[in-house]
């Protein structure tokens, strides 16, 4: 293989074979081409796209670059749920061990934060005790005893993508959708789970920012984990403002304790996390299970209201090492402890929560990382105590804003939050939550 010649007929346009392309990952995977090599086959495939060939070809091969897990010594059914990231986002939380509690398996590994958007293992490991880098034969005891684990996102699957992400990301090559398929189904399929559900954030907080954008990735997802075998849906799903009421990494634990502890129901129980916790789990069990959507929309209903979801969730964390009782008094003593409230400067409705502007705030108070080295504040976070649409009166408390180690950062934080939420005279409809199917 000569990587130039490659080059040469990718800048101009044409296919690349799959042979090419596998021979191609193989040898960047084992260091035999260079970054600047690779950054240039990326900067093409941007400037020129892929056929649907060569994007199954490039995600086959950077899946096989590493370990593929099997599940099939599990006795029920295995689906996994990737979502492509937003503001306050710990459906996975709710999601794993409900799924889990409908009859699945959930073989799902998760990521650190990096930038404004929070990583599921962050937020697992402000859990005192709790353990998110198991071995691959730890996680796999897990799944086996609860039928789900949270446990980070080794070396050992899929190290191409590893590797092309870093490279992407400073190359000005991530926003590509043959690239950005490869590089989030490289990943699902080796990790083994018999069928996938992603959950594509569209709107102001979220990657794709445009519908179109959003349904393109979401068709583009589909059809490759069709084409490498693996049935799947995707929901378009809106990321304008943030999901449920809190942003941070045990602010959200909490709350998805709060959603699997008081059965869906309840004043710390956001809608939009039941509702879209519900509809995503569903999904999973009505593909894995071949169940009419109706009948496990029901199901899952039930196991969210019967507490064996927040059991499955108990028992997963106790595997890991993790102490819930503490977690929770934990807290409770932070949030007691109210160092900064922000206030409505008007009276009127709330007509936008701007998703960025409040993951700014919490990146402010601690809450993420700026480079994967930083450490993050388990504590730090916003919680919003206004919805959409919602009347409000000057004066009135709108958020908390908890930032135990970074004091001299509230005032900056307090001011984002402040902007992040309009206030008009009239009421405004929020935007449905689930904006579109793809199978
Ligand atoms: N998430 C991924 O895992 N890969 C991409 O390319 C983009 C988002």
């Amino acid at each position: 293989m000569i990587v130039k010649l490659l080059l040469d007929r990718k800048r101009e346009g044409h296919a690349l074979t799959p042979d090419e392309i596998r021979a191609l990952v193989a040898a960047y995977t084992r260091g035999e081409v260079p970054d600047y090599q690779m950054a240039a086959f990326a900067m093409a495939v941007c400037c020129k796209g892929m056929t649907d060939a060569e994007t199954l070809a490039l995600t086959t091969a950077m899946r096989d670059s590493g370990e593929c897990l099997s599940w099939d010594d599990l006795p029920m059914p295995t689906a996994d749920k990737h979502s492509t990231g937003g503001v306050g986002d710990k459906l996975s939380l709710v999601i794993q061990p409900l799924a889990a509690a409908c009859g699945l398996g959930v073989p799902s590994l998760t990521g650190r934060g990096l930038g404004l958007t929070g990583g599921t293992a962050d937020k697992m490991e402000s859990i005192p005790g709790y353990v998110a880098g198991l071995s691959l034969a730890d996680y796999r005891k897990v799944v086996a005893a609860c039928g789900c684990s949270l446990t980070v996102q080794t070396g050992e699957i899929a190290p191409a993508d590893k590797k092309l992400y870093a490279l992407r990301d400073v190359t000005g090559t991530v926003p590509s959708i043959p690239l950005i398929v490869a590089s989030i189904l490289s990943k699902k399929l080796a990790e083994g789970a018999g069928t996938l559900v992603f959950d594509v954030k569209c709107g102001a907080g979220a990657f794709m920012q445009t519908r179109p954008e959003a349904v393109a990735l979401a068709k583009a997802l589909v059809a490759g984990a069709k084409g490498a075998g693996r049935k799947s849906v995707a929901l378009v799903t809106a990321m304008d403002e943030p999901l449920g009421f809190t942003v941070g990494n045990a602010l959200e634990v909490q709350e998805a304790i709060d959603v699997l502890k008081s059965n869906g129901q309840g004043a710390r129980c956001p809608s939009d996390v039941v509702d879209l916790s519900v509809e995503l789990s569903a999904r999973m069990v009505s593909l894995a299970r071949e169940m009419p959507l109706d009948e496990a929309l029901e199901l899952c209903r039930a196991r969210l209201a019967d507490g064996s979801a927040y059991a499955r969730f108990a028992d997963m964390v106790r595997l890991h090492g993790g102490d819930l009782g503490a977690f929770e008094e934990e807290q409770r003593r932070v949030e007691d402890a109210v160092p900064c409230r922000v206030e409505a400067a008007s009276s009127g409705f709330v007509a936008t929560i701007d998703a960025q502007r409040v993951a700014q705030a919490a990146f402010e108070l601690g809450a993420g990382r700026a480079q994967s080295t930083d450490t993050i504040d388990p504590a730090a976070g916003v919680r919003l105590l206004v919805t959409h649409g919602g009347a409000v009166s000057a004066g009135q408390p709108l958020a908390m804003l908890y930032a135990p180690r970074r004091r001299e950062r509230l005032a900056v934080a307090a001011r984002l939050v402040q902007d992040a939420i309009a206030i008009s005279p009239g009421a405004s409809a929020a935007t449905p939550l689930v904006l579109e199917g793809v199978e």
